[in-house]
């Protein structure tokens, strides 16, 4: 039986603890100032690490050296660190855990909360074992989707999956305020905007057809749709949309400089 160490037990320390809580073959400790702590709590950061095979790091990214440093004492090459903490790159947590185990680095996104996420793992590091890496990949792949990529695409996932709820959530609202500007109650309103897109995610996923042709499949000729679509076009949402997830890439870029 392995132990699965969550250091942080905020909004995404939580969730993923929460998602791998029915999983058989780890067990779950964590620590947070607070002692809210949804599994076994530990009273100290170097407690948990010394009892961990594999050590998340959820705290803010501003809080991860001084972290690191204080479980230094404790990391063995057998253990290996995992860092949610969006921004911190391979070469700080490296630098940071005296080089005494493999460190992974993995970007979540909120989704997580309801085992439905999308978490990019960064395996770069050659000390990871490929036992070391299944077993991460095993464990998360039961909530939600694994992407294993190099760390030069991060900047890039974080403006898609990352960043992508807030999106969603975005024109989810829009259809909720034109829903009540079309004389829906709110209630009304923010129930059909939440069924539209756990309606059409799911057709989307289920069916063979490509997106576009799903689109279509709602757009006959002279037809309402095609008039809302048609003034999408003219207004150049969709590219308004590809130039929003660029910037949230670029700001990514320049903040990991
Ligand atoms: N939320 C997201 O959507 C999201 C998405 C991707 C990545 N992330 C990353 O996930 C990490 C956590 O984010 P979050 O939203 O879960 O933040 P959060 O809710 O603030 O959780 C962080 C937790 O860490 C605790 N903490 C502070 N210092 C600590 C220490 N020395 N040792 C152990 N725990 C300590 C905090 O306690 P106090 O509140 O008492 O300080 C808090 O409970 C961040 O690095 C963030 O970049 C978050």
């Amino acid at each position: 039986m392995k132990t699965f160490g969550c250091i942080g037990c905020g909004n995404m320390g939580s969730a993923i603890l929460g998602g791998l809580e029915s999983q058989q073959d780890i067990s779950l400790i964590g620590y947070d100032p607070s002692g809210n702590v949804p599994c076994t709590a530990c009273d100290t950061n170097l407690e948990l690490a010394e009892q961990a095979d594999f050590i998340m790091l959820a705290v803010k990214p501003d809080y991860v050296e001084s972290v690191l440093e204080t479980i230094q004492p404790a990391l063995t090459e057998d253990k290996v660190i995992i860092s949610i903490a969006a921004g911190v790159s391979m070469e700080t947590l490296s630098k940071h855990s005296g080089g005494k185990c493999p460190v992974i680095r993995c970007m979540p996104n909120t989704p997580a909360m309801v085992g439905e996420g999308i978490f990019a793992f960064c395996f770069d590091d050659p000390a990871l074992t490929e036992t070391q890496q299944t077993a991460v990949h095993t464990m998360f792949e039961q909530i939600g989707q694994v992407m294993v990529l190099p760390e030069s695409k991060f900047n890039a996932f974080t403006a898609i999956a990352g960043c992508g709820p807030a999106y969603v959530l975005y024109f989810m609202e829009a259809v909720t305020e034109a829903a009540v500007s079309v004389g829906f109650n709110r209630k009304e309103a923010t129930e059909m905007a939440i069924n539209l897109f756990k309606g059409t995610t799911k057709l989307a996923d289920e069916s063979d057809h490509h997106l576009s042709l799903l689109r279509e499949m709602v757009c006959s000729p002279a037809g309402v749709t095609i008039a809302a679509v048609n003034h999408m076009d003219r207004t150049a949402l969709r590219g308004n949309i590809i130039d929003s997830i660029f910037k949230a890439r670029d700001r990514g870029i320049e903040m990991s400089k």
